[in-house]
């Protein structure tokens, strides 16, 4: 599995082949954000399967697709339907969508995400804007041969969330009708939730939310020098906070909840961008 430069770049050349414009910022949707991709004009949609080298979709009933199009006034990719690690693909292979931006010349990244609440100030429903992320799963996704198209084989990941597009998350929350937060995204490879024992032993290393997905991401995106602005949907308190478990439908009730909130205020950001 380590793949050359050219072996990214044919995804690239595909996608670029379908479209007459340059996409300037990427966004991931999450379990929330599903329905942004709607909202795209002049959408041209590319399943997943069509793309040479890119990732087989685990779920064949919801394959995955790109849209790219207009969206507030700028020329953007989304993906709907993401890759997780619990799937099955290594952290490694996870590199693949966001090289793929890269070389669409993407120069600005939104992941969002569903997540559960650690902090017990915050409410499900509630948004956290990702400040910084712990990931102590001993994995990366630029394990391996580097590739020194992409970028230096030891990176800086001090601010990989960009503190510029962070100010602007702030400044567009105002009458956004949501609760927004900022705080420190602690990464878990699923499937399962965590244990309560877990979520204490988390929560005292200065973890805010947990989820399982997002960072093999946001660190591809360092790696390669794109500014990230994530997201999480807090959708549920995690183990032990609440006597009651974890996940049924909580997770997606609640996005939906916040969804049409949360769509308006992707959209006043992207603008702002
Ligand atoms: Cl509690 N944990 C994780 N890892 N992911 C989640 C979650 C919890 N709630 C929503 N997504």
């Amino acid at each position: 599995m380590e793949h050359d430069f050219a072996y990214y770049q044919k995804s690239a050349d595909y996608v670029k082949s379908k479209i007459d414009f340059q996409p300037e910022l990427a966004i991931i949707l999450g379990t929330a954000l599903g329905g942004l991709a709607d909202e795209i004009e002049n959408p041209v949609i590319i399943p997943y399967a069509e793309i040479p080298n890119f990732l087989v979709s685990t779920a064949p009933s919801h394959a995955g697709k790109l849209i790219l199009g207009r969206l507030a006034g700028k020329n953007v990719i989304c993906m709907s339907g993401r890759f997780h690690y619990y799937e099955g693909y290594s952290f490694e292979q996870l590199s693949v969508p966001v090289r793929l931006f890269k070389n669409l010349g993407v120069q600005h990244l939104i992941l969002t995400n569903a997540a559960g609440a650690v902090n017990k100030s915050y409410h499900p429903g509630d948004i956290m804007i990702i400040t910084d992320h712990i990931n102590l799963m001993g994995a990366s996704p630029m394990r391996g041969k580097n590739l020194p198209e992409f970028g230096n084989r030891f990176f800086d990941v001090s601010s990989m969330y960009d503190p510029a597009l962070r100010k602007i998350a702030w400044d567009c929350a105002t009458g956004s009708g949501l609760t927004i937060h900022e705080g420190v995204y602690y990464y878990f490879s699923g499937p399962q939730f965590e244990t309560p024992a877990e979520i204490r032993a988390v929560r005292v290393l200065g973890a805010d939310a947990v989820g399982m997905s997002t960072v093999t991401e946001s660190l591809t995106a360092a790696h390669c020098g794109i500014p990230v602005l994530a997201f999480s949907v807090l959708t549920n308190m995690a183990a032990g906070v609440l006597d009651k478990p974890v996940g049924g439908d909580e997770v997606e009730e609640t996005a939906q909840k916040v969804a049409v909130l949360f769509r308006a205020y992707i959209k006043r950001i992207v603008q702002s961008i």
